[in-house]
């Protein structure tokens, strides 16, 4: 990218993360469960523990099931245990087949949407405008946009943690494009996801594992665009998880290394017990 604006350096970011922030914790349920029974019981078994553990308010837990189980889900949504959506349409409302738009959601009580998923860009064919369409309706309806963004391959990667041109022009590619027309007071609202499509688990064991010196470079990268596209505040206040692989045993590591402001998680949110110990690690 051309001129940086700032620098964020990994001290200040670690010294920033400590007295601030909101912390977000959000479920991607993707496809699952298989029946609306299993999503009532593992809605209301984490929404079980988070009673016991009554989370402090920076903590910010979402999950995002699919538009089926959100009307059930909702029920069990409170301060403490909110709802998103994994996806939205950018038509208010309308002749547009099997398709749930942004006011939708914001009526049965989602608060987040997931935007520009890796499996979205990849199943179904979404590119940078169509996301920007997305965010837009999003931000419009009064739902806060989670957007993902990460590139395919660990070939960007230089081996020494260190990201490369590629991986900077991804990065740097995708937020524009998802941002574009995007005022600084809409960004303000934005929840920004560093999700390197090669650390996704997708059921898979043998999937590679970012680690946090991946994670912070490219969050700092990511918060450097931001600073151009918007300004150094609002790129130190917008929060930017990680998302890939997370589990119990290697959040910390991704929040107190990483710099990331939260996670977003797949596999791990479906077993509650897991989910559970991931709040209590975001807590501690
Ligand atoms: P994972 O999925 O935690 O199972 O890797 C993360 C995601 O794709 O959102």
């Amino acid at each position: 990218m051309g001129t940086t604006l700032f620098k964020i350096h990994k001290n200040s970011l670690t010294a920033t993360s400590k007295f601030m922030k909101d912390i977000y914790l959000i479920a991607n349920w993707k496809m699952n469960p298989a029946t609306l029974k299993e999503a009532e019981q593992l809605s209301a078994s984490i929404s079980g523990g988070i009673k016991k553990i009554k989370p402090k308010k920076n903590i910010n837990v979402v999950i995002c099931p699919p538009y089926l189980y959100l009307k059930s889900v909702s029920h069990k949504s409170t301060q403490a245990l909110q709802l998103g959506a994994q996806d939205c349409f950018w038509g208010k409302q309308g002749a547009y087949t099997g398709a749930v738009s942004a006011p939708m959601l914001k009526d049965i009580g989602c608060r987040y949407v997931i935007l520009g998923h890796s499996e979205r860009r990849e199943y179904f064919g979404e590119d940078d405008a169509l996301i920007n369409k997305k965010v837009r309706a999003a931000l419009l309806s009064g739902l806060r946009p989670v957007l993902a963004i990460g590139e395919k391959t660990r070939n960007t990667f230089d081996g020494r943690g260190r990201h490369t041109n590629e991986l900077d022009t991804i990065i740097e590619e995708q937020l524009r494009g998802a941002l574009k027309g995007i005022s600084s007071a809409q960004a303000a609202n934005l929840i920004i996801i560093y999700e390197p499509v090669w650390a996704i688990s997708k059921g898979n064991p043998h999937h590679q594992t970012a680690t946090s010196d991946d994670v912070l470079t490219a969050i700092l990268f990511i918060r450097k665009v931001l600073a151009n596209l918007y300004s150094k505040t609002l790129a130190k206040r917008i929060p930017v998880l990680y998302g890939g692989s997370t589990t119990s045993r290697n959040l910390r590591s991704f929040l107190d290394d990483g710099g990331a402001d939260g996670a977003l998680v797949g596999g791990a949110s479906l077993k509650a017990d897991e989910f559970i110990k991931m709040i209590k690690v975001c807590e501690a």
